[in-house]
């Protein structure tokens, strides 16, 4: 009786080791302290990998997000992305999901989390209608660079989607972004209407 046990115990254990053993690797793999080094893609692309695969559930696989107020990250300005992930770790940027996310990783991950998808290629779109650019675009453009495509004073703007830029306009203006000083006296300046107008013509580019 007992011996007859023993292959079906030993058996449901081999079963046991082979399910657990690949769930073991991708959670050590999680586990293992970012030795990235700051502002390398590659490194940071092997070590974090695993960890960053969550972040393609809202900003996509393809770096397009499917929920259209969930902003585009792939080739957003590396210092940009580096002062948001800090921002929404340490609370000055206030989003639930977002604060949940970046306090998942460490100061040092935060880096490379940034390096990895500054590299990543902007995601290609369909060319919206071309409009005449409101007159006030050249003051955007001080520090969002030509065409919005943004630089080291402004992230770019350039083809985010209109639902995301018109709410973190709203946002600057009445006060629930607190991130940046200049942007929120900008947003404050503009009307609703004038703010919506921009988002439209932003998100064409
Ligand atoms: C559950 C959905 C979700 C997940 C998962 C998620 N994000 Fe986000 N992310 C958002 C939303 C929504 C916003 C907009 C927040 C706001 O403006 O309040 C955002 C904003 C951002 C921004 C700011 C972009 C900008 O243009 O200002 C960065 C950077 C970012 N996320 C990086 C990440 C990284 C890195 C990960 C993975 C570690 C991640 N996100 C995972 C939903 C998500
Ligand atoms: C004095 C420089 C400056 C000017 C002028 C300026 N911006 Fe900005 N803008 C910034 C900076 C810096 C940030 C990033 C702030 C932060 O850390 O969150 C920003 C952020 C933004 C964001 C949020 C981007 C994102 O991905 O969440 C939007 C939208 C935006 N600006 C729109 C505009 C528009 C529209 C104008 C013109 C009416 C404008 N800005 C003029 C400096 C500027």
């Amino acid at each position: 009786m007992t011996n007859n046990h023993v292959p079906t115990v030993f058996g449901v254990l081999v079963v046991v080791a082979a399910l657990a053993a690949p769930a073991n690797a991708v959670e050590h793999a999680v586990e293992r302290p970012a030795l990235a080094t700051p502002g390398n893609a590659a490194e940071a692309e092997a070590i974090l990998g695993a960890k960053l695969l969550v972040c393609n559930t809202c900003h996509g696989a393809d770096g397009v997000p499917r929920n259209t107020a969930t902003p585009i990250i792939w080739g957003l300005q590396e210092n940009y992305l580096v002062k948001q992930l800090h921002d929404f770790h340490s609370g000055d940027r206030d989003s639930e999901v977002m604060a949940w996310m970046a306090t998942a990783l460490t100061q040092a991950e935060l880096g490379s989390a940034a390096a990895y998808f500054a590299k990543k290629n902007w995601p290609a779109r369909s060319a919206g209608a071309a409009a005449t650019p409101p007159a006030i675009v050249a003051v955007c453009q001080a520090c969002h660079q030509q065409n919005l495509a943004g630089g080291l004073p402004a992230p770019r703007l350039a083809g985010q989607r209109y639902e995301y830029l018109v709410e973190a306009m709203r946002r600057y203006a009445e006060g629930e972004r607190t991130n940046n000083a200049e942007m929120m006296n900008i947003m404050k300046a503009l009307s609703p209407a004038e703010r919506d107008w921009m988002a439209r013509y932003i998100s064409g580019l």
